[in-house]
């Protein structure tokens, strides 16, 4: 996709009134095949299925750039309720929660609050919180929380993305401290002055911290779809003896479902990104800039009577 046309969709992830009026309108214009549904327990179906192809899960009730403190605790209580229900269900899942969706834009306290509760919950049920990476002015504060986090309790890990400059360096940080990390290229409009804006820079950087990681001996989750990347971390760990222990790949739900099977029947774990809830449009915006294809798909499922 031209970087224009990525510039365009991607900036209608923003646009507030589009949010609104997308999110009450429902799973239309074929969002639903990137999201598992609306309730939690649409959720725990999902997840259900998924296991029983031998796929582990990470839930995430979508939601991001909360403004207020009512809504960050809204939806902490949401991120609660799904600890509680992959602990009541016995899934193979944990959990993955946006910074900016339990307060982050509001300040690094309340987002540690909220995140502070949700890791006690995590440590009772045994369960793991992935911090996701969102936009590059978020970084800083996200890392910062993370790191707080972590010297809590080890069972939090974030993501860094390819497409930055400075992620060498902030994986190297992580690395010191002994963290999971999941490596992605990394999904926002950001400027050629802090991320890479050719596609092939950010997948070459992106080999870089998948090797980096590895060798220092870190578990690391490879979250990607593209097939030369994955074919680039088997021979990796084969070359270099990483256990099957030390790393996964990760997918998103509804994105080349095939080639998630096939992982996990030739034995590498696999772990599919499962959202779900009403506020699907931003996450829904991005899927569509990753891939023009899926613009015609969500223009045919408007044809549609
Ligand atoms: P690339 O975009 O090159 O795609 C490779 C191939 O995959 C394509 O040719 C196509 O076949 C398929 N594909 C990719 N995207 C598709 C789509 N939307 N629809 C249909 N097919 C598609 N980003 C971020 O900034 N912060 C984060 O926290 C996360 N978290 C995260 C978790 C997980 C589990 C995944 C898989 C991804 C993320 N991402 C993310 C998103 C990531 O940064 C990136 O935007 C997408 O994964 C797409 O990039 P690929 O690595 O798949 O490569």
């Amino acid at each position: 996709m031209s970087t224009l046309a990525r510039k365009a969709i991607l900036s209608m992830a923003g646009n507030r009134l589009m949010t609104g009026l997308m999110t009450r309108h429902g799973l239309k214009l074929g969002a639903s095949r990137f999201v598992a549904g609306v309730t939690l327990q649409d959720a725990v179906e999902t997840a259900r299925k998924l296991n029983e192809q031998g796929l582990a899960v990470t839930l995430d009730l979508l939601g991001e750039g909360v403004t207020t403190r009512e809504d960050a605790r809204t939806m902490a209580e949401g991120c609660a309720a799904i600890l509680e229900a992959i602990h009541r269900e016995r899934l193979d899942a944990n959990l993955s929660v946006k910074p900016t969706q339990l307060g982050l834009a509001i300040g690094a306290e309340a987002a540690m609050e909220n995140l502070t509760q949700l890791q006690d919950i995590a440590k009772r049920t045994g369960n793991f919180i992935r911090i996701d990476m969102e936009a590059s002015d978020t970084v800083d504060a996200t890392l910062d929380v993370v790191k707080r986090l972590y010297a809590r309790e080890p069972n939090v890990g974030t993501v860094i993305q390819a497409y930055l400059y400075r992620s060498p360096k902030d994986l190297q940080e992580l690395a010191e401290l002994g963290m999971n990390v999941r490596l992605v290229k990394g999904a926002y409009l950001e400027p050629p002055s802090v991320a890479y804006p050719k596609k092939a820079d950010t997948d070459e950087a992106f080999k870089r911290l998948i090797a980096q990681h590895l060798s220092a001996g870190c578990y690391t989750a490879v979250a990607t779809h593209d097939e030369a990347i994955i074919a680039f971390t088997k021979r990796f760990v084969e070359e270099h003896a990483i256990p099957r222990h030390q790393f996964e790949f990760q997918m998103l739900y509804g994105i080349r479902t095939e080639l998630q099977r096939q992982l996990a029947g030739e034995g590498y774990r696999t772990r599919v990104y499962v959202p779900f809830g009403t506020y699907w449009y931003p996450y829904f915006v991005r899927r569509l800039a990753e891939r023009p294809a899926n613009v015609w798909f969500v223009l045919a499922n408007l044809m549609k009577p």
